[in-house]
């Protein structure tokens, strides 16, 4: 694990962000955070807000000169800041397309220019699109399914190109629904298993929608923290400039999340036991199954989930028990 040093974490304010540069101060790191604050929240910096090996840029990766500012002295990059709601995407693409590529190239070339060791980046299981095999293998896209989708691509060939132009290392980590504490349950955009968190806390029915059999490849973000440190202290030629999943190769239907995650919070509010989903209508766009190959990040990086899903999910809980009842 990365110690010693100076990162910079973009989006540092938002759910993955947060849990990174958690993780880089418990380890004697120097951390920037570059964040706007559009879905970042500043409760999420308050744990370290008064640590001196922490510094909070408040700004836009549009902005190539505070991307310059942010990268100053920096060894590392963890790029997360992006807009990654697909819903999102479809109603305001041109916003989505400006954060995710325009921010992103800003925040590579800055990174280059300043001669960082290496730059990992959040990438997205949204890339593989409408292909249907299983689990996915990191070199058989299919169609993007969105605008959200197609950035977080281009940002990979992008990536690939600086190196070969400039030479720059980078590492995608194509993460695969990622979950944990901090993960924000409000708003339109919000992700399944926090809005089913509050929806159960507050003694009221999720909606699944569809069937429930849908399946994902539900990843504790320890895992995502896990994945970046081994992306950015990889020496081998072979791992670099590459992207990788980032999942626990485990499948969960929406019904045995929901069953999983009722069961957790049972523990802790047991009223919550006799509550049952609702059916609601699939949404237009999902695709049934998302489950990941981690064989190459294992075989390349080294990697091996920290937290599957089960215990994740109970974690998970409790955090939202501790953080959110009665606020
Ligand atoms: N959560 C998941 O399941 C998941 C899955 C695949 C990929 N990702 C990727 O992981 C990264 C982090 O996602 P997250 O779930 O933590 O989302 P999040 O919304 O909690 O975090 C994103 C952060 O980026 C910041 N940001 C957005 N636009 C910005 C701008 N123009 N300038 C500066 N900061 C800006 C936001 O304020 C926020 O703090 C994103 O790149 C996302 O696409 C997430």
């Amino acid at each position: 694990m990365i110690e010693n040093s100076r990162i910079l974490v973009t989006g540092g304010a938002g759910f993955i962000g947060s849990n990174l540069v958690e993780d880089l101060l418990s380890r004697n790191n120097e951390v920037v955070v570059l964040d706007n604050f559009s879905t970042g929240k500043r409760e999420n910096l308050q744990l370290f807000a008064n640590d001196r090996r922490f510094t909070l840029i408040e700004g836009d990766i549009r902005d190539y000169k505070t991307c310059q500012k942010a990268v100053d002295g920096v060894e590392y990059v963890m790029h997360e800041a992006a807009l990654c709601s697909v819903p999102l995407s479809i109603d305001d693409p041109m916003l989505v397309t400006d954060v995710n590529i325009g921010g992103f190239v800003n925040v590579l070339y800055a990174a280059k220019e300043a001669k960082v060791k290496c730059f990992a980046y959040a990438a997205s299981c949204a890339t593989y699109g409408d292909a249907e095999y299983s689990p996915k293998v990191e070199d058989r896209i299919g169609k993007p399914l969105s605008p959200y989708a197609i950035t977080k691509y281009v940002d990979e060939l992008y990536a690939m190109n600086f190196h070969d132009l400039y030479g720059i290392n980078t590492v995608g980590l194509r993460y695969f629904n990622v979950f944990g504490r901090r993960q924000d349950p409000y708003g339109a955009y919000a992700a399944v298993i926090p809005i089913f968190a509050m929806r159960l806390l507050s003694l009221t029915s999720p909606v699944i929608n569809g069937d429930g059999s849908f399946s994902r490849d539900f990843t504790h973000v320890s895992n995502v923290v896990l994945a970046n440190n081994l992306a950015l202290l990889s020496k081998d030629e072979k791992a670099l400039n590459q992207v990788y999943n980032v999942a626990c190769g485990e499948s969960t239907s929406l019904n045995q999340l929901f069953e999983a995650l009722k069961s957790a919070l049972a523990q802790i509010k047991p009223e919550i036991a006799g509550i049952s989903p609702v059916h609601g209508p699939e949404r237009v766009g999902d695709i049934p199954h998302s489950l990941a190959s981690i064989d190459k990040i294992s075989s390349l990086l080294g990697y091996k989930p920290v937290m599957m899903f089960e215990e994740g999910i109970k974690a998970t809980a409790k955090w939202y028990v501790d953080n959110l009842v009665d606020k």
